[in-house]
């Protein structure tokens, strides 16, 4: 069952959402070549501290961080170290905050001093796709609609989009259905509606679209170690277009 959100729900998942953001502000601007990838963690966790939230990712399943940082082959659930952070690497951060009864999450992806050309086209083309996404969360639409629309953009430049992991309902848990795959057929899938929430997050691949998981048992990475870029928002379903819950 997807849960259908009164305005009231909708705002305190705004406000945790609202969290994340400011965030992502205050990291961006720390992303430099140089720092370690636990100080970030560090940084997300006071911030989020600082505006009452909690980090929701931290004992989730036994996950010991507070975000997630996944560096160049790193697709997902990348766990914050002393890894400094290098010129050219491109580095996605992944933060998911409880305020109150409610959850929020989202993703981006940045580059580290200079990147290759390459690295920023996936990283906007990633972005890209998941707002193409993000334009077919409607009424009216199917879910499906979001994935294929997602799928056929990443494809249609040159990319692949990971299987094994997917966008997810959200709301009084970080998880909660339905699940939102970033590949499949149009017009399948329940319709969507006004107050359903969804965070949508497309992680696409430069090369293929397999992954494995290191020996850590959380950090997947690209199987042929070429790079991949995660962006994701958590958006509620509004007669019209799509609400973005996860921004200033
Ligand atoms: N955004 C990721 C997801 O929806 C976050 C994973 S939470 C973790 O699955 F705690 F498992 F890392
Ligand atoms: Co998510």
């Amino acid at each position: 069952m997807i849960i259908l959100r009164s305005d009231e729900e909708i705002g305190r998942i705004r406000k945790a959402g609202l969290i994340i953001a400011l965030v992502f502000d205050k990291l961006k601007v720390r992303i430099k070549p140089g720092i370690e990838t636990e100080e970030l963690d560090r940084m997300a966790l006071e911030e989020i501290l600082k505006n009452k939230g909690l980090p929701a990712f931290k004992g989730y399943k036994g996950y010991p961080a507070n975000i997630c940082v996944s560096i160049n082959e790193g697709v997902v659930h990348g766990i914050p170290s002393k890894r400094k952070l290098k010129g050219g690497d491109i580095v996605s951060i992944d933060v998911g905050v409880r305020s109150g009864n409610y959850f929020a999450d989202a993703a981006i992806t940045v580059g580290v001093g200079d990147v290759s050309d390459e690295a920023r086209r996936l990283m906007k083309v990633t972005e890209d796709s998941l707002y193409r996404g993000i334009e077919n969360a409607r009424p009216g639409k199917r879910l499906s609609d979001i994935s294929a629309n997602i799928q056929e953009y990443a494809e249609t430049n040159g990319f692949s989009v990971v299987r094994s992991f997917v966008g997810h309902g959200i709301g009084e848990r970080i998880h909660e259905e339905p699940e939102i795959p970033n590949f499949g057929k149009p017009n399948k899938g329940p319709r969507l509606e006004s107050g359903m929430i969804l965070a949508i997050e497309p992680m696409v691949n430069e090369g293929g679209h397999e992954i494995e998981i290191l020996d850590d048992g959380w950090t997947a990475v690209t199987k042929d170690k070429k790079l991949s870029a995660h962006f994701e928002h958590t958006v509620a379903v509004r007669d019209g277009n799509a609400e973005i819950l996860t921004t200033l």
